[in-house]
């Protein structure tokens, strides 16, 4: 089968297309062909980033990098019973670990996917994995019905997904993007927009229960501002603080807090249920071809990508 092999951090270019031998499932797995991957920011810093490189790999080299997987069961390990040969399936895979899904198949644990609802495309379904699991991991147990909620970068491939949980949930929802993508987030459902190129938002909304920061910095900073004493914000960029951050939260009694999403198969079954309900709806920004993953790798660098940037295999 072909997959791309990453020997070290670098540029695209050190994304190389193989001849590798198929895996071969094991006994809580599903042999699965890929028919779409998409593609996260994480993908994008690892492949960059020597050290982050080393943190999730160690020294397996070379390796196949990404986790978000949709396809069909080809093979079944023996201890496998709730999947057939020709199950339609998705999730994300062993995150955070060996996902191996930039190839044309992937064997993956059974229990980090579920069967793909009639009516959702290989493309949507392999966009509802990483950023959704996101959205859904970190609102579900963190807010509800009423609470005020700031979601920055409603555009992107979290936001547009936590957008539409948030709201599923019966927050208020307030959401950040660039004037290009205000009538996009407005269509998710949030309540009001702001405009991070030309608008403070600190400046115009106030007393809020729970911030989604996908950005970091000062955005973080700006935030614990505008939140409630004794509330909460998530961070999904980095687990690093600022000492004015981590002394203004402690101050208020505000808990800042970085949250790194897991593979979970109850979770997955959770987003495949509010697919079916049409609660929740993927954007797919782009679709590439397998031969152009690398292309796709450029496109989630620009950070400007709405929703989410597929791979067809
Ligand atoms: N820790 C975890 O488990 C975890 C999980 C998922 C993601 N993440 C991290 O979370 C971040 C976001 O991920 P993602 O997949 O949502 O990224 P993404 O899809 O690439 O985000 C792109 C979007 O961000 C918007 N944007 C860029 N700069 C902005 C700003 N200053 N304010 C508001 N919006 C801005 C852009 O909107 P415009 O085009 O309108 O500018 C664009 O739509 C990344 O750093 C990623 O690595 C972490």
């Amino acid at each position: 089968m072909q997959a791309y092999l990453l020997h070290k951090a670098g540029g695209i270019e050190n994304l190389i297309l193989s001849d590798v031998d198929k895996p071969k499932p094991k006994a809580n797995e599903l042999l699965i062909e890929v028919k779409a991957i998409s593609i996260n920011p994480v993908d994008v810093k690892i492949r960059e980033m020597p050290k982050l490189l080393d943190q999730v790999y160690g020294t397996d080299r070379p390796l196949i990098l990404g986790w978000d997987i949709a396809g069909v069961v080809t093979a079944i390990g023996d201890d496998v019973t709730n999947f057939k040969v020709g199950d339609k399936v998705f999730g994300l895979v062993n995150f955070p670990g060996h996902g191996n899904a930039y190839a044309e198949y992937v064997a993956a644990p059974a229990e980090h996917l579920v069967k793909i609802p009639n009516g959702t495309s290989f493309a949507e379904a392999a966009a509802t994995t990483l950023a959704a699991l996101t959205a859904l991991q970190v609102l579900s147990p963190r807010i509800k019905a009423g609470d005020k909620v700031l979601i920055h970068a409603g555009s992107g491939g979290v936001g547009h997904f936590a957008i539409q949980i948030a709201k599923d949930i019966g927050a208020y929802v307030i959401s950040t993007s660039s004037a290009d993508n205000k009538d996009f987030v407005l269509s998710l459902g949030a309540d009001e927009h702001i405009d991070y190129e030309t608008q403070d938002f600190e400046e115009l909304v106030s007393d809020l229960d729970f911030v989604l920061d996908a950005i970091g910095g000062d955005v973080l900073e700006k935030s614990l501002q505008v939140t409630k004493d004794g509330k909460s914000i998530i961070s999904l960029p980095t687990p690093q603080f600022s000492d004015k951050a981590k002394s203004y939260a402690k101050q208020h009694d505000i808990d800042i807090a970085f949250f790194n999403v897991t593979s979970n198969g109850d979770d997955m079954q959770t987003l495949k249920e509010m697919l079916e309900k049409g609660t929740i709806k993927p954007h797919v920004f782009k679709t590439f071809a397998f031969t152009d993953l690398a292309q796709a790798h450029l496109q989630v660098e620009t950070n400007r990508t709405v929703g989410k940037v597929v791979v067809e295999v």
